[in-house]
């Protein structure tokens, strides 16, 4: 019987074309920079790169144009609307409307145009809010999402479901890869809407400026979480290029676990910062587990190289260098 999911596909040749034309998308972001990075380092000389304001990819003509006069080879697909739970809260339209636009408009010319091979990128709110623990792929659309990132969410699942639905119908090379959460240069360690690594980084810091006696955290700090350096994404991104053309989409995790208690206080210590850490534990802890299933991508060969602790020491290097110097 013919295979109807294009899973048995073989990757191609990506590591030795390094004069190939790869259009990284969203390359200015934390992932998006971080694949630029080690693609360069790897030996790559012709990427493609546009600015949101040279180019803005929830505009279809605008995208057609610029595959169509462009031609890529290659494309990783790593521009989206990303946000916590605040902004995904008060912003849900944007999150659904824009990220759909982005991937529709990509994927859909990326395949028009010729392009060999493209990599989506999703997040691990894509599973049910009670998966099972570790996530597995297999864990997708079993159950009702997190309400909170819903919209993001299904925006994602349909980016997932695009890729697989042009791999039946057009035999075209498209994967998905689902990093967890993933921290390093150029993250956003803005006040109110970043993530929580780069937000306690951001709040010892300035407690060591300022001589604070505490720092007061939300929650017991007990819940677990993975966490993924950028560059081991990025790294991963290029292994899954190279080795993989399968149907379903593979998580991308590290597979250690840190209680929020563990990473505040190895934050902490990373900073410098001497004063208190204070638990705040009539605040909301959140859900107690949350660790990807990365045994498919292990299956492959690919293992995670930067630890906590050393991917910790050069995200505050980098802190320091790019946000604290530059606002002096
Ligand atoms: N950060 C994480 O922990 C994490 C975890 C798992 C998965 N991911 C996934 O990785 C991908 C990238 O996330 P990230 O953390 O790198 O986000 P990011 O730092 O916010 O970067 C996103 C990039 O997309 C660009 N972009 C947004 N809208 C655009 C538009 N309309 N046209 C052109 N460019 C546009 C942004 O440019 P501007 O800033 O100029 O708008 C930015 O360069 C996302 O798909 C996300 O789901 C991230």
């Amino acid at each position: 019987m013919a295979d109807t999911t294009g899973s048995d596909m073989k990757p191609g040749s990506f590591m030795s074309e390094k004069s190939a034309k790869i259009f990284v998308a969203g390359h200015r972001g934390l992932v998006g920079s971080a694949i630029v990075r080690k693609l360069q380092e790897s030996g790559f000389t012709n990427l493609i790169l546009r600015t949101h304001s040279e180019l803005d990819l929830t505009n279809q003509s605008d995208v057609e144009s610029f595959f169509s006069a462009e031609k890529p080879a290659y494309v990783i697909l790593a521009a989206a609307k990303v946000g916590g739970i605040h902004a995904n809260n008060t912003y849900p339209a944007d999150f659904i409307a824009v990220n759909l636009q982005i991937q529709t408009n990509v994927i859909h010319s990326a395949y028009t145009n010729g392009v060999k091979k493209l990599l989506f990128l999703g997040s691990s709110c894509i599973y049910p809010k009670f998966a099972p623990q570790p996530i597995p792929e297999s864990a997708l659309l079993t159950g009702p999402l997190e309400p909170t990132n819903e919209w993001y969410a299904i925006a994602k699942i349909a980016g997932i479901k695009m890729c697989q639905a042009y791999r039946i119908q057009h035999q075209w090379d498209a994967i998905s890869g689902m990093p967890t959460n993933l921290y390093g240069p150029n993250d956003n360690f803005h006040p109110e809407n970043s993530h929580v690594l780069p937000a306690l980084m951001r709040r010892f810091h300035e407690a060591k400026a300022n001589n604070a006696e505490e720092v007061v955290v939300w929650g017991s700090g007990s819940p677990l979480r993975e966490f993924l350096h950028v560059d081991d994404l990025a790294d991963a991104c290029v292994f899954l290029m190279e080795k993989y053309s399968g149907f379903e989409h593979v998580n991308v995790g590290s597979g250690v676990e840190v209680t929020i208690k563990e990473l505040a206080e190895l934050v902490k210590e990373v900073v410098g910062f001497e004063g208190k850490l204070v638990w705040d534990c009539t605040k909301p802890d959140g859900t107690p587990r949350k660790l990807m299933d990365s045994s498919k991508l292990a299956s492959l060969g690919w293992t995670p190289k930067v630890s906590i602790r050393d991917g910790l020491r050069q995200t505050y290097d980098w802190y320091l260098e790019n946000v604290v110097q530059k606002k002096q």
